[in-house]
């Protein structure tokens, strides 16, 4: 038994514990807690935007492929999604989404890195973006992933925030904080967007969930030490995907999007045989597939697949 269930704590709400949890996310972020905007999961807040921006019957433009919970959220509710492909290497293609901001355009979705393809934008980049962009619509940079890439202190542009920029910066728990299954994420901003996204309500943070993210923060050399492992692993698959000569994305995050040249079943149906479960289809882009990075254990049977899938052709 936890000592959450032990002194019985489990039993009620968590109103202080997430009070106590707003404010040290404020601390670690460097802004006032009226910043903060904590949710169940980074997702909700995704959602909450793309129904406000689709009530609106407004477009939200972003990277294709990409993490679609926003622009599907919109689209349900009258939204327009507008999908704009990365670039050659895989990048969101900066200049390609500037010339889809119009009039309508509610928000601009960057996750960086990206889902699927695991890459970053340049920060100088994103920086002149948000500026450029924020007088026309909110710039929602989604960083769940960037604790995991090579600079975070180098990459965030959380900073943008307190320099007043119209932009929302997301993070989570569930990536390196490895607490997918509690949902607990949040996003810092400006108070009036902070205010708004609470005005819709949201689900409400469980008490375990809220005691992890608690003590996560306070476990300070934790996620340097999971990046570490998780960064080891990562070379080891994309160091099998070269000796294949399979070409990959430049991963900065905790999988590697890689070209098979194949049909996506094929490729799906091979690794499911051997017990691996690769992600969805990422359509336009039908012949890659992505692999996330698990246990050691579930990594060496990823690869072995991945050998015996490639090697013979
Ligand atoms: C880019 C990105 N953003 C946000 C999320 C949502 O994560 P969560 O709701 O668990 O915080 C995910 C989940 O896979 C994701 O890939």
């Amino acid at each position: 038994m936890t000592s959450a269930l032990q002194s019985g704590k489990a039993a009620r709400y968590p109103y202080l514990e997430v009070g106590e949890l707003a404010e040290a996310i404020a601390a670690k972020e460097g802004v006032p807690v009226d910043h903060i905007v904590l949710a169940v999961g980074s997702g909700e807040i995704l959602e909450t935007l793309g129904v406000h921006f689709g009530l609106a019957k407004k477009a939200v433009v972003r990277g294709d492929p990409g993490y679609l919970q926003m622009s599907a959220a919109a689209k349900a509710v009258g939204g327009r999604d507008v999908p704009v492909a990365v670039n050659a290497r895989l990048e969101h293609d900066l200049d390609a989404m500037l010339a889809q901001v119009g009039a309508d355009t509610g928000v601009v979705y960057l996750a960086n890195p990206n889902n699927p393809t695991g890459t970053v934008v340049p920060s100088a980049q994103i920086r002149d973006f948000v500026h450029q962009v924020g007088r026309k619509a909110l710039v929602v940079v989604d960083e769940a992933y960037l604790d995991i890439a090579d600079d975070y202190a180098g990459r965030t542009v959380v900073d943008l925030v307190r320099k007043g920029e119209n932009v929302i910066v997301l993070r989570t728990f569930s990536k390196i904080y490895g607490l997918a299954g509690l949902r607990v994420g949040y996003g810092v901003a400006a108070p009036a967007l902070v205010s708004l996204i609470k005005s819709y309500g949201g689900g409400s943070l469980s008490y375990l969930g809220v005691a992890a993210a608690l003590a996560s923060l306070r476990e300070t050399g934790y996620v340097l030490a999971a990046r570490e492992r998780l960064v080891a692993e990562r070379a080891k698959l994309t160091d099998a995907l070269k000796a294949l000569g399979l070409r990959y994305a430049e991963p900065q995050a905790n999988f590697v999007f890689f070209r098979t040249g194949r049909p996506y079943a094929d490729v799906a149906g091979r690794f499911r045989a051997d017990g691996v479960a690769i992600a969805r289809a990422f359509p336009p882009l039908l012949d890659w597939v992505r692999v996330s990075i698990g246990t050691p254990e579930e990594n060496t049977l990823a690869r072995d697949s991945l050998r015996g899938i490639f090697a013979q052709s």
